[in-house]
């Protein structure tokens, strides 16, 4: 079993395999390296740089126990034996969010569906772990006050494109959950909320980076829709440390588990509050939906998980609230 515990004095990591995180140039994935690091573990990541960078890896390059491979993950010549021979996989790697999947659908699709496929089969010839990265996406326009993982799920048709996303990574839980009951592959499956913290960039839509980089250029912060709908953020400290329990804990196996922040806050008060911290003379700008994402755009209101199994599971609650995750981003 895994056993992550402070920094081991073993150059060969805790238990002498590698951990391989996908995606581990990106947000999530680096500051999962750098802990795994810190525990004592061997980390070979692999990421083909599409949105991650080798800069979130500075901390991570200066380890020993670390390596990297630049590449697509279905791509990687010797995956199926860079598979067996870890002690676990972490499979990051994808196209991430709605305004990603707006603007290159295909790419996002087939990237989320054909990586995830390659580690599972890669995983199917050893038996080697794998935890497969979801998204809150998947509830869809549920509209439920919290989301629980065995809720129904509530996705728009499939001729609005914004729905391609958790689509994708809905298929992907489907198939994760097939290679557990028909091949045994241990798979524990993480649905992570808004995660939030240093080294996310704003390229991609985020909001909280996209928000504070305007406040920042004194330019207007511009909300979507009446800025009512409200979201859970939690501190990416917060997700990892969540991730690395699961990863401890048998129980996972064969699960889906809600991992973010209960607490709620609306968009637009969200805009404030950054304004506010960044002391900036910004205003916030009401923009519709259509505008930024052409027409017949959905989003959901509120988005808020359920955390009870992550709790049972983990004994884990996020800590971080707001304004520690705004100073944070801030430096104020
Ligand atoms: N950040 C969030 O709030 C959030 C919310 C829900 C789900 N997630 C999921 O968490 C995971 C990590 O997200 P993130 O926020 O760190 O995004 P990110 O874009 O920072 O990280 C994704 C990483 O995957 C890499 N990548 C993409 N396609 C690849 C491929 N084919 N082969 C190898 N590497 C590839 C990118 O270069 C990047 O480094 C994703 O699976 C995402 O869907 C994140």
């Amino acid at each position: 079993m895994l056993h992550f515990h402070p920094a081991s004095r073993h150059d060969g990591g805790v238990h002498g395999k590698p951990i391989v995180v996908t995606g581990g140039a990106g947000f999530i994935g680096s500051h999962l390296t750098d802990r795994l690091l810190e525990a004592g573990e061997q980390v070979i990541v692999v990421d083909d740089l599409s949105t991650g960078s080798r800069s979130n890896l500075s901390l991570a390059e200066r380890n020993p126990r670390f390596s990297f491979r630049a590449c697509k993950v279905s791509e990687c010549h010797d995956l199926e034996s860079l598979v067996a021979s870890a002690a676990m996989v972490v499979h990051l790697a994808a196209v991430v969010g709605v305004e990603q999947v707006m603007r290159s659908p295909i790419r996002t699709i087939e990237t989320n569906l054909g990586e995830t496929e390659a580690v599972l089969a890669a995983a199917s010839h050893s038996g080697t772990p794998v935890l497969l990265a979801s998204t809150s996406e998947v509830y869809g326009k549920s509209s439920q006050p919290e989301f629980s993982e065995t809720d129904d799920l509530l996705i728009g048709p499939s001729t609005l494109g914004r729905w391609s996303y958790a689509c994708s990574k809905l298929i992907d839980e489907f198939l994760a959950m097939a290679y557990y009951r028909e091949r045994g592959v241990p798979v524990r499956i993480v649905r992570f909320f808004n995660t939030v913290g240093p080294r996310q960039t704003g390229a991609y839509g985020m909001v909280i980076p996209r928000f504070v980089d305007s406040a920042r250029a004194g330019l207007p912060v511009r909300v979507y829709g009446d800025g009512r709908q409200s979201r859970c953020f939690c501190h990416v400290a917060d997700s990892v440390e969540a991730v690395l329990r699961l990863m401890n804990s048998p129980e996972a196996v064969g699960q889906v588990v809600n991992v973010g922040n209960d607490q709620s806050v609306e968009i637009r008060e969200l805009a404030e509050r950054v304004i506010q911290v960044t002391r900036s003379a910004s205003r916030v700008e009401l923009v519709a939906y259509e505008t930024v994402f052409g027409p017949g755009f959905e989003d959901m209101r509120h988005r808020k998980p359920s955390l009870k199994l992550l709790e049972r599971l983990t004994g884990f609650r996020p800590r971080r609230t707001l304004d520690e995750i705004l100073k944070d981003l801030t430096g104020a």
